[in-house]
């Protein structure tokens, strides 16, 4: 997916919409729209090229209208409005949970390439492992004010959380900050939000950050706190996404379903374990079981496994240290495409 360079070169229509000639094949036009966040795609046509980079390799004219861009000229001809369209898709990258110094590192690196090469309009993070808070691994695997700063400086819009957004010394420091959720559904007398809303190029994403109770045993009802949430939002969002924090792949399936076509993703996290499920549920809502994590390979959910296993050998819980596993970073993040309907994909990076 490389993007290709931004050409100034062809004729340029009343909507700034960039037309330019291609050597080959004959007769084919590339169409470069000046907009970094919006990709586009035509449909209701044999002759789709959708593509990342934003090319479209056909002739077309474009008049924006309501938000979408309606094709009023097609390869020289004038064609029915509604025949062909392009509809701006929004991008919304979420990557798992962040685990240590290994997956900020891996971030800071690599997040704006990523970025650049999806065209992501919106970036979120789970964050609730970015740092190592304490000796042992309960309270322990929280997050510091340097490691929200090194996400947000990476490109992170807005950090979400889970069991660990309590952990260590700097906890209420951090949920002090505009841009980091905990889970909703914890008490909402305790510092932090669970709910925010990001304004991107006219389209307003609503993030709610959920726990299950298998995750968190005394929260409120996930999904009674939603929909009081996305009552609340009606008619002020464009689109809602659900970081649903919780340990079963059933919980996550069951609380998908039962808001599909309400919002336009739920996406898993806690469990470090990326899934296979990514798929689109009717009414257009994307869903993956759990979007895995960001950290180093190597361990156990992205930690030293020796604790854990001393663990249930004596029977008692993990005492530490808290330690990050050795290997390879892995990176668990996917793209969610958003149309005016809700979601219209979901892919892992
Ligand atoms: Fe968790
Ligand atoms: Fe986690």
């Amino acid at each position: 997916m490389t993007p290709r360079k931004k050409e100034n070169r062809g004729d340029l229509d009343s909507h700034g919409t960039t037309l330019q000639r291609k050597r080959e094949p004959a007769a084919s036009w590339n169409l470069s729209i000046p907009c970094k966040s919006h990709h586009y795609f035509l449909h209701h046509t044999n002759l789709v090229v959708y593509s990342l980079t934003r090319t479209i390799a056909c002739q077309v004219t474009l008049r924006q209208v309501n938000r979408k861009y309606i094709v009023f000229r097609f390869s020289g001809q004038v064609i029915n409005h509604s025949s062909v369209e392009v509809e701006a898709l929004t991008k919304l990258l979420f990557i798992g949970d962040v685990v240590g110094d290994p997956g900020l590192d891996y971030l800071e690196t690599h997040l704006p390439r990523l970025v650049h090469e999806t065209g992501a309009s919106f970036v979120i993070a789970n964050g609730e492992n970015s740092a190592v808070t304490g000796p042992a691994p309960a309270g322990g695997c929280g997050m510091s004010v340097r490691a929200v700063e090194r996400m947000l400086a990476s490109g992170v819009q807005l950090i979400t959380g889970g069991n660990h957004s309590w952990d260590g010394s700097e906890a209420e420091k951090t949920l002090a900050i505009e841009q980091v959720l905990r889970p909703l559904n914890h008490s909402p007398r305790g510092p932090g939000r669970g709910a925010a809303t990001l304004a991107v190029n006219g389209t307003t994403l609503g993030v709610v950050n959920l726990a299950s109770r298998t995750a968190i045993p005394h929260v409120d009802a996930p999904l009674d706190v939603l929909e009081r949430q996305l009552e609340s939002w009606q008619g002020r969002v464009d689109h809602v996404l659900v970081d649903f924090h919780g340990e079963s792949v059933s919980e996550k399936q069951i609380f998908a379903w039962a808001v599909a076509g309400r919002v336009s993703a739920v996406l898993g996290t806690h469990t470090h374990a990326a899934t296979l499920d990514a798929r689109i549920l009717p009414g257009g809502t994307a869903f993956v079981s759990d979007v895995g994590m960001t950290g180093p390979s190597g361990g156990m959910q992205g930690y030293q496994p020796d604790t854990f296993i001393e663990a249930i050998r004596l029977r008692r819980p993990a005492r530490g240290p808290t330690q990050v596993a050795c290997g390879p970073v892995e990176l668990g993040a996917v793209l969610v495409e958003l149309g005016t309907g809700g979601a219209t994909g979901i892919q892992r990076l």
